[in-house]
């Protein structure tokens, strides 16, 4: 059963395990993604194309791109995505300046 905010799941339920930039992480299975990368630990998700600065869940609710990670070979935002079993999530990438959000 889904709760009013998908922070209040992420200490439950089953966890299973993803894969960020290489690295096996255990997260809470349909959570937010955004939110179990950020309670995993996780603080940058990209980075800007032009400065090359950090870049992290900002609204959470899929305005702003800065959560953009590569899941499965595509671009995503984490703020729209739940955690599913085998996920290959990365930074992204081949950003360039002119086809990605600054
Ligand atoms: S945190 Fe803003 S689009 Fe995901």
């Amino acid at each position: 059963m889904k709760t009013a905010s998908p922070f209040l799941e992420l200490e439950t339920g089953p966890r299973v395990e993803v894969s960020f930039d290489g690295a096996t992480l255990s997260l809470p299975e349909g959570a937010n993604l955004a939110a179990a990368l950020l309670a995993a630990g996780v603080g940058t998700f990209r980075t800007t194309p032009v400065s090359g600065a950090p870049r992290g869940p900002f609204c959470m609710m899929g305005a702003c791109f800065d959560c953009l990670v590569e899941i499965d070979g595509v671009l995503r935002q984490a703020c729209m995505i739940e955690v599913a079993a085998g996920m290959q999530i990365s930074r992204p990438h081949v950003l360039e300046a002119s086809d990605a959000p600054v």
